[in-house]
């Protein structure tokens, strides 16, 4: 019988409600798979700046060390954004625990389901269900990270603010390996995005990247600067397969991905180290707008469950049966309301509802 240590931090806003969803997929996963699955939640976030004071509890920090993966909610909200920034949820939590586990990789795969290819906001000569982009981006350094940062005051009393954007050579090896590495198990090529006609970060990033390159003669590169990435994604999806990008570009054009596939409540992500450890978590974020309301899209929590499943534990069956059972649900038109359309044969159903959907249709999963 196989043994993971899984840490859960769900974190706030819907964070939690989508959380017990995944949990939810757990449970049947551990009967239907017969795993050993030793889960232990944790606070994180608001929830644990009102509970302990600081938004990364140490008992957090050492729940996660000591698990084998971890599945994260999402962190924020509007009553903590009265706080100085550097102890909000974001500052305060989520960056320093993924540099504190060395999560130097984050990876968002934006795939067009073909039940929802109606959904794309582009039109269908421009996407179809070959759509299929792997965002890799560099998730613990750039501009997110460097120092000096913060808001100053100058010697004639005007004040001012300062993000530091500093890359090493190393970190851009070591991000690029993994991103040529992953493209020889797709289609192949990769595209860098950069702003090397401005950036001396851009700059290193673009040699480095080449240097890389060398190693693997049988991937395509190509490189873009940001401002055209975003327009090429939009104009030609298709030709997309590997986007590399550094932190802030990565943050951006993934969620820009995401909307291509119809929501970003579809958007899962990885962030790994060197090692098969990882943190699991959708793309987006604690979404005020809805929490509370039972109505957020449990899948892309639900799809980061999948990728836990085939990046740390390696049990691709299980990935696989995950996946299948997401699209079986959607195939079938059953529809959190961010993918609702007026389509007739479509159901529309809550946070909850989605959730046993799903978990009902991955207990018949072959
Ligand atoms: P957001 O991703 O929370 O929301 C953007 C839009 O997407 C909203 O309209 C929201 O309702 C929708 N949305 C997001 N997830 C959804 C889901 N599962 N189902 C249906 N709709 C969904 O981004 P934001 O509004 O810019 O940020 C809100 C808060 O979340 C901020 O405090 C931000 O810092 C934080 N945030 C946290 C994370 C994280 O914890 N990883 C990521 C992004 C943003
Ligand atoms: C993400 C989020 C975070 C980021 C924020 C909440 C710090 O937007 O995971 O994409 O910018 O990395
Ligand atoms: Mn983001």
């Amino acid at each position: 019988i196989k043994k993971f240590k899984l840490a859960i931090l769900a974190g706030d806003g819907i964070g939690p409600e989508v959380m017990e969803e995944g949990i939810k997929i757990l449970e049947v996963i551990k009967k239907k798979f017969m795993l050993k699955l030793d889960i232990k939640e944790y606070l994180v976030g608001g929830v644990a700046i009102d509970k302990f004071g600081t938004a990364l509890p140490k008992s957090t920090i050492d729940g996660c060390l000591n698990a084998d993966a971890v599945l994260f909610g999402s962190v924020g909200g509007d009553k903590w954004k009265h706080l100085p920034v550097e102890q909000q949820p974001e500052r305060a939590a989520l960056l320093p625990l993924r540099k504190i586990l060395n999560l130097f990789v984050n990876i968002r795969s934006s795939k067009l389901y073909s039940s929802l290819s109606h959904l794309s906001p582009l039109k269908s000569k421009i996407v179809n269900n070959g759509f299929d982009i792997l965002c890799v981006r560099e998730l613990i350094g750039g501009i997110y990270y460097g120092i000096p940062k913060g808001q100053k005051m100058d010697n004639y009393k005007r004040r001012y603010a300062v993000d530091t954007s500093i890359y090493y050579e190393e970190e851009i090896t070591r991000i690029a390996n993994f991103a040529f590495e992953i493209a020889t198990f797709r289609r192949k090529k990769v595209t860098s995005v950069d702003k090397a006609n401005v950036l001396e970060t851009s700059i290193l990033w673009r040699e480095v990247v080449n240097k890389v390159a060398k190693k693997y003669p049988e991937i395509s590169l190509n490189h873009l600067y940001v401002d055209n990435a975003s327009m090429q994604i939009i104009k030609n999806p298709m030709d997309f397969d590997v986007i590399l990008c550094p932190n802030l570009f990565g943050d951006i054009l993934s969620d820009e991905c995401g909307m291509i596939t119809g929501s970003i409540g579809m958007l899962p992500s990885a962030s790994l180290n060197k090692s098969k450890f990882g943190l699991y978590e959708p793309a987006g974020g604690s979404a005020p707008d809805i929490s509370g309301k039972n109505i957020a899209n449990p899948i892309a929590l639900i799809l980061s469950i999948s990728m836990l499943f085939k990046y740390s534990f390696e049990q691709l069956n299980i990935a696989d049966a995950i996946e299948s059972s997401v699209i079986n649900v959607l195939k079938d038109g059953y529809r959190t309301f961010d993918i609702l359309t007026t389509n007739t044969n479509e159901k529309l159903l809550s946070t909850s509802s989605m959730g046993s959907k799903i978990s009902d249709y991955l207990k018949h999963e072959e």
